[in-house]
């Protein structure tokens, strides 16, 4: 039994005394101690090696206090496993020296096995449980097949995804059998996750919103709702589509426990949305961060009562940014801890 389970609570639609809090990207670079070991370790080091990941998992349990870890890795490590060359660039992020830019290069890639391949993120969700001790439930997650594409065939992180986005248009054929074997390996990959013990999954869809509604459906929602259905069994799944609050009320028809939402989407209009029914998750500005804590702590209660306490999951809007002092997000994570009804 997982002593603080307010989280999986919020995931079962359980009446609660007040939300759980975590953050996306909580074991990152907003820490002093994680920035240590970015000196001595580089990123792909970090995620092989399953006392680091133990190590940056549980950082931000201890010294924030959320009340969900999630597990230090990377949506990238599927695509590597596949047999792409993937290196994470100071100053650039994801980078690939050969992107995916033809139907004979998407023919190479493979769907692995994924305990061989991919056997170092099952020893760090191992190491980490025991870490964990079952205080707070440990979250495992995946990139969406759209998201990873993105990555494979742009070569790097980009503002609009114009060479991904031309390549699904102009050949249509090839970038759909790409994302099938992204599904594929990715649903092997996470059940093998909960088979190691996460007690979650989230799927993070972070370039969904560059897509139009139609296109959306047709690359990117089809894919994750193939993963949903695969494990929504076995664990509760959180949807999470950057920028996809027009995908809102489909989402929530899917069988996925929850669905994230950024800050671009009002509370009340995700309720609406999404039908009322089905918990929600986010969606703090993770700019906001930078204000003072008082009136971060204004703003957090102000987004808990428009939310609704149950049903709920205190979290940003996306990912918390390096240049956010601790104290800040202590403050955000406080703010939730002290929500009163
Ligand atoms: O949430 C967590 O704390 C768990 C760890 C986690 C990381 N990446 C660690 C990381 C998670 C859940 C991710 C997911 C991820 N990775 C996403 C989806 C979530 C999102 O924010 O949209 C994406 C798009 C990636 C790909 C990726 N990896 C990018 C764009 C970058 C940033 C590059 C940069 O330097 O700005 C990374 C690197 C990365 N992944 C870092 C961390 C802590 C920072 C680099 C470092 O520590 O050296």
């Amino acid at each position: 039994m997982i002593k603080n389970d307010l989280f999986l609570k919020a995931l079962r639609g359980e009446t609660v005394e007040r939300p759980p809090v975590w953050m996306m990207r909580q074991a990152g670079r907003y820490l002093p101690d994680f920035m240590k070991l970015k000196e001595k370790y580089d990123f792909f080091t970090r995620c092989r090696t399953p006392e680091l990941a133990t190590e940056i998992t549980v950082m931000p349990i201890h010294q924030v206090g959320t009340d969900a870890a999630i597990l230090f890795s990377d949506i990238l490590v599927v695509p590597q496993a596949m047999g792409v060359t993937i290196e994470m660039k100071p100053d650039v992020g994801p980078w690939l020296p050969t992107p995916i830019r033809s139907e004979k290069a998407v023919n190479q890639v493979v769907v692995p096995n994924v305990y061989e391949e991919l056997g170092y993120v099952y020893e760090a969700i191992k190491m980490t449980k025991e870490a964990l001790n079952d205080e707070v439930p440990l979250i495992g997650f995946a990139g969406s097949p759209w998201t990873i594409l993105c990555y494979l065939i742009q070569g790097q992180g980009s503002k609009n995804f114009d060479k991904a986005k031309a390549f699904c248009y102009t050949e249509p054929k090839a970038a759909h059998l790409l994302l099938q074997k992204i599904t594929d390996t990715t649903i092997a990959y996470l059940k093998g996750k909960v088979e190691a013990g996460v007690d979650a999954l989230q799927v993070f869809d972070s370039w969904g919103g560059m897509l139009s509604p139609v296109d959306y459906q047709e690359f990117s929602w089809k894919y994750i709702q193939q993963i949903i259905d695969a494990l929504k069994d076995e664990v509760p799944v959180i949807a999470f589509g950057k920028g996809c609050w027009f995908a809102l009320d489909e989402m929530s028809k899917s069988g996925a426990a929850a669905l994230g939402v950024d800050w671009t989407c009002s509370p009340q209009n995700a309720r609406y949305l999404s039908g009322g029914k089905i918990t929600l998750q986010g969606n703090f500005d993770p700019s906001r961060l930078l204000s003072p804590p008082k009136v971060i702590k204004k703003m957090v209660h102000e987004m808990i009562d428009a939310f609704g306490k149950d049903k709920y999951i205190a979290n940003l809007g996306h990912g918390i940014l390096p240049n956010i002092p601790v104290e800040n997000a202590q403050a955000f994570v406080d703010a939730v801890k002290e929500y009163k009804a």
